[in-house]
């Protein structure tokens, strides 16, 4: 059974870096220097765990007006709603929050992803960590 949790970047450090870097790093190839950044600490993380084992992780920077990132999902778990759950979660620490939208940069790849989930496109293509990406945000009121 698929479970998501608010994750304690201290305590659940291995956890989320194994996800992250398998994803981001090995998959993407991110440069593994940037993959942890100064936000981290701040932010709200999430992981989800399925019959015992995690298999994704999120974060959502409360300080920076609601901002979803590092959304990943391991390889073998896709397409089964793993990442859906995690966005829903997101989403309800928002609001719990008093913010009225949410926002993301989303690889374009991925847009749809974002779509399904209320996103719309705000910005322009541009590249972050050599991968093109698109500003996406969700307002509540919709
Ligand atoms: C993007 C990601 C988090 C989605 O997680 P997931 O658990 O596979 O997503 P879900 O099963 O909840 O998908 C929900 C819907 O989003 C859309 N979707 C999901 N992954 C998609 C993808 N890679 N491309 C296009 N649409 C996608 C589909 O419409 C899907 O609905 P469907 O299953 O009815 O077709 C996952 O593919 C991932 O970890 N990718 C690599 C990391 C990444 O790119 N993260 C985003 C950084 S901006």
């Amino acid at each position: 059974m698929l479970s998501v949790r608010i994750a304690d970047f201290a305590a659940d450090h291995a956890e989320i870096c194994a996800i992250r870097f398998a994803v981001f790093v090995d998959e993407q190839q991110v440069p593994e220097s940037i993959e942890i950044d100064d936000r981290d600490p701040h932010c709200v993380h999430l992981l989800a765990v399925e019959d015992g084992e995690p298999v994704g992780t999120g974060r959502i920077d409360l300080a920076l007006s609601g901002k979803v990132g590092r959304v990943a999902v391991v390889a073998s778990r896709r397409g089964q709603g793993v990442g859906t759950a995690l966005m829903k979660y997101a989403h309800c620490i928002a609001k719990d929050n008093a913010l009225d939208k949410v926002w993301c940069n989303a690889q374009v790849s991925v847009r749809p992803f974002y779509e399904h989930l209320g996103y719309r496109v705000t910005s322009e293509p541009f590249y972050e960590a050599n991968i093109e990406h698109v500003r996406m945000e969700r307002a509540f009121s919709d």
